[in-house]
């Protein structure tokens, strides 16, 4: 597995993964203001192919994850847990105190995933998201590392 950060040209693939397994993607908008600020913004190859991605933004001593997506066949194979190590990781690197993420209240896999690293729930963001009817909560996460 590699970990390397994607740039412009990788974003056909980046997003190719961004809407096959988000109701509400990322546009491409979204994904350059993200390199343009600096953000950080990892992909994960295998065998040369990007099978997930991650976007990090640091602030102080917080870390903001942003997005976190494995393509779907890919998925339930250990490479979310994988990633999500390294990034915990790159977040101690950088001195940061806390992770910080929200996440659909009804997105019973990544609540697991974060669960399972020792996230805690902090808060519930009502209406946060988009969502086929209406609107959706967020939960509010957060990792002391
Ligand atoms: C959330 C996501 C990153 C997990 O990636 P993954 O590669 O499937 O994760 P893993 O294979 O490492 O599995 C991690 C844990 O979640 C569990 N899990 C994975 N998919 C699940 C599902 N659909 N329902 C319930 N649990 C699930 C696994 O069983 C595993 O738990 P275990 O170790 O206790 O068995 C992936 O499902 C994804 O990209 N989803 C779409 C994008 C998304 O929702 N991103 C998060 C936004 S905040």
């Amino acid at each position: 597995m590699q970990f390397s950060n994607f740039k412009e040209h990788d974003l056909s693939a980046i997003e190719l993964i961004e809407n096959e397994v988000h109701a509400y993607p990322w546009t491409r908008g979204n994904f350059l203001d993200s390199i343009k600020s600096s953000h950080t913004c990892l992909m994960m190859k295998l065998n040369e192919e990007i099978i997930g991605f991650s976007v990090m933004m640091f602030v102080l001593d917080e870390c903001h994850l942003l997005n976190m997506s494995i393509k779907k066949s890919m998925q339930k194979k250990g490479h979310g847990s994988h990633f999500l190590k390294e990034m915990i990781q790159r977040a101690r690197l950088a001195h940061s105190k806390t992770i910080y993420l929200e996440v659909r209240i009804s997105n019973h896999a990544a609540i697991h995933l974060y669960d399972k690293y020792g996230f805690n729930e902090m808060s519930i963001r009502k209406d946060y998201y988009r969502a086929k009817e209406g609107r959706e909560d967020a939960v509010l996460m957060g990792l002391v590392i």
